[in-house]
Order: C-alpha cells, then structure tokens, then sequence
C-alpha cells in the first residue's frame, strides 16, 4: 500500500486536524548545520547543484523537527542560469543577475537546460529514496513574474519597478519572456515529478506590486499555463500557487489558475482565507516574526489561525520564508502548539 503522505493528502482537499505543517526557507541560516555546511559547499550555486550536499541540507530540518513535508534545496534563480544568464549569490547582497536587455530575449539559449539542472533531479530523487515515507517531498519554482523581475533588475528591489517599466514600455518583448519562462519552468516541474517529487510549489513572491490588469496578465496567465502543462502529463500532482501580496486579488486565484492549493501571506484576513478555503486546500500564514518574537506573540498566531482554518484542509506554514535571526527554540514552540491543538 502506498504511504499516507499528509501535506499531499491535504493538498488534495482532505481536511486533517492538527494539520501538518512545514516552513517555507525551513533549511537555512537560522540552523547552525545549514551555516556550517554551506560554508563548506563554497558558493551558493554550488551547495544547490551538489547532490549530496543540497541532499543534506534539505533533511537537516527534518531530522531535527520532523515536518511533515520537506522542500527540494534549490532557488528560483537556478531557473535563469539555466538558460545561459550569469547568476551570483554574493554575501549579505542577495542574488545579482547580468540584467536582461529586450533584444537578447528571443536568443535565450535552452538547449542544455536539463543538463544544467540534471543535479538538481538528481536531488530529488535520492531525497525521495532517503525521507521517511509519510514526508511529503516538494518540488518547487519561482512564478515566471517573480523570476523575471530578478533578470530584468539584476537584483531584487522593493518595488519592482524595472520589471514594470519594461513591462509597461517593452511589451512583446517581456511577453516572450514570460511566455519563455513559463514554458521551461513547466518542463522544470515535470522533471521534478518524475524524479520523485510529490507536489510542487510555484512561488509568485512579488505578485503584490501589480495592478489588476498586469496580476491578470503576468501573475494568473502564465502560472495558469505551468499547471496546463504539467497536468497533461501529470492529472494528479498537487500543484500549490503561492502569489504573495496580491491582496484582494487573491480571489478566484485557484479557479483561474487550476493549482490545487493557495499559499496565503499573513496579510491576508481571516475571513477572506476561510471563503478561499471553500475551493480547496490553503497553506499559511504565520507572521514570520512572530516566530521571531516567540512567547504570546507566536502562541497567539498559531491559536489564531488553528481556529479560523483548522476545521478545513489547511497546510500550516507561515506566511513568508523563516528569517535568519529566528531562534531554533521558536520553532519547536510552534510545532508543540500545532501538534499538541485539540479541538
Ligand atoms: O528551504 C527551502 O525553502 C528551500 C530552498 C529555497 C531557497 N530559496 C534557498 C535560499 C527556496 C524555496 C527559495 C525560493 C526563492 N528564492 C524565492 C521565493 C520565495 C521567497 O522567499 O520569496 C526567491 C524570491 C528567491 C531568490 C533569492 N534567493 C533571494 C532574494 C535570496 C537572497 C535573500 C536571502 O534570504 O538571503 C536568495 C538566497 C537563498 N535562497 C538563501 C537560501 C537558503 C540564502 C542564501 C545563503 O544561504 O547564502
């Protein structure tokens, strides 16, 4: 019989109390063996693209909390530089990208895409074969906006407003690149199924600086093209859609794209997740400082969000990526509280 793998399940709309829970960034600098194995890969690209060591990283968190799902070590970036981009991680900086000029668009080079990423398929097949086999395995990408905002800036910002004006200004032009992105990130997926994967998670991070016409165009089109694609191949995979920030516009986003599951940031209010949760599962929404802070501040937003949610098929999380500064005691603060609710 196969496994009861629980955030699956969940994903697919079966409701289960206490929920299971992960953290998105669970594998990162807020635990002590992350930072000294990363030391030891070097850079950054290469801790994702060294199978035993991005191996390692993915199960730390596991093996010292036991989340019920573990995500693939990897980033959204690996994506670009796939494609031929120059891709750094530079210390206390962020990502740095050679920043994308409409004329090279149409040149994008795909042909060694998977040899690129085939350690990262390796990953996650070897992942599959080491988690225990209740752990759900995540697969992920970013959202084709999300990435293209880091190619088209060169670096992340606040705003995003390179990645808006060339929208605005150069518009066949970023609409091939969207189009392009969404198409690879499709394969990407695919891949990532096949190698092991058990639902995969699409990472629309700045989704929220968008006005309701471009959020149509580039946030809900193209991560609605990604689960077009990937469903012909794969009906059954939950595919969970994470747009964080679109605020109101939030609404009907599992309709109009076909994903599974809806990531919620924490901005989202209580009633608007519940009439969400109607359609399907939800994942959320933690304040991640209130995993910083700890105490009543974290007791509070767990109770909070157990009663608002609980009752439907919800996949705690929090509402962003765990910062570095978190205390490792909060976490298993917030797994007692979720683990230990009774209704
Ligand atoms: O544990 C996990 O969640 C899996 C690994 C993962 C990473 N990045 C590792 C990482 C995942 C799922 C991502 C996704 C990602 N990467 C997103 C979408 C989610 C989000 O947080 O909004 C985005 C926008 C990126 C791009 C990116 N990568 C940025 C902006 C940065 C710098 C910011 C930072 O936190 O330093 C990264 C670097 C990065 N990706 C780190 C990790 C653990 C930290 C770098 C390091 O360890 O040196």
């Amino acid at each position: 019989m196969a496994p009861t793998r629980k955030v699956a399940d969940v994903l697919r709309g079966r409701a289960a109390f206490p929920p299971p829970v992960w953290i998105m960034r669970q594998a990162g600098r807020y635990l002590p063996e992350y930072r000294a194995t990363r030391a030891r890969a070097g850079g950054f690209l290469d801790l994702c693209f060294t199978p035993e060591l991005a191996v390692e990283v993915t199960l730390q968190p596991i093996r010292r909390f036991g989340f019920d799902a573990a995500i693939l070590f990897s980033d959204i970036l690996v994506v670009p530089h796939a494609l031929g981009r120059d891709v750094r991680f530079e210390e206390g900086r962020g990502p740095v990208l050679q920043p994308i000029e409409a004329g090279e668009i149409g040149g994008l080079d795909q042909s060694r895409f998977h040899d690129v990423l085939a350690p990262v398929y390796e990953t996650v097949a070897r992942l599959r074969a080491e988690l225990p086999p209740e752990t759900t395995l995540l697969g992920f990408c970013g959202a084709p906006w999300t990435v293209a905002t880091y190619m088209i800036a060169g670096h992340g910002t606040p705003d995003q407003a390179p990645a808006r004006l060339f929208a605005y200004r150069q518009a066949p032009a970023f609409h091939a690149l969207i189009d392009r992105l969404a198409d690879v990130s499709a394969q990407y997926l695919i891949r990532q199924v096949e190698a092991g994967a058990d639902a995969v998670q699409i990472f629309d991070s700045w989704a929220g600086v968008l006005d309701e016409d471009l959020f149509e165009r580039f946030c809900v089109k193209p991560v609605a093209r990604i689960v077009e694609a990937v469903r012909a191949v794969h009906p059954q995979v939950p595919i969970i859609g994470f747009p964080r920030g679109a605020g109101v516009l939030v609404e009907g986003y599992r309709e109009r794209t076909g994903v599974s599951a809806v990531g919620l940031d924490w901005t989202v209010p209580m009633a608007q997740a519940r009439r969400l949760q109607q359609g399907g599962a939800v994942q959320g929404n933690l304040d991640p400082l209130r995993l910083v802070a700890g105490g009543a501040a974290l007791d509070d937003g767990v109770d909070r969000i157990l009663a608002g949610l609980g009752g439907g098929p919800l996949v705690f999380n929090l509402g962003h990526g765990i910062v570095p500064e978190t205390p490792v005691a909060h976490v298993e603060q917030l797994l007692k509280r979720v683990r230990g609710a009774v209704r």
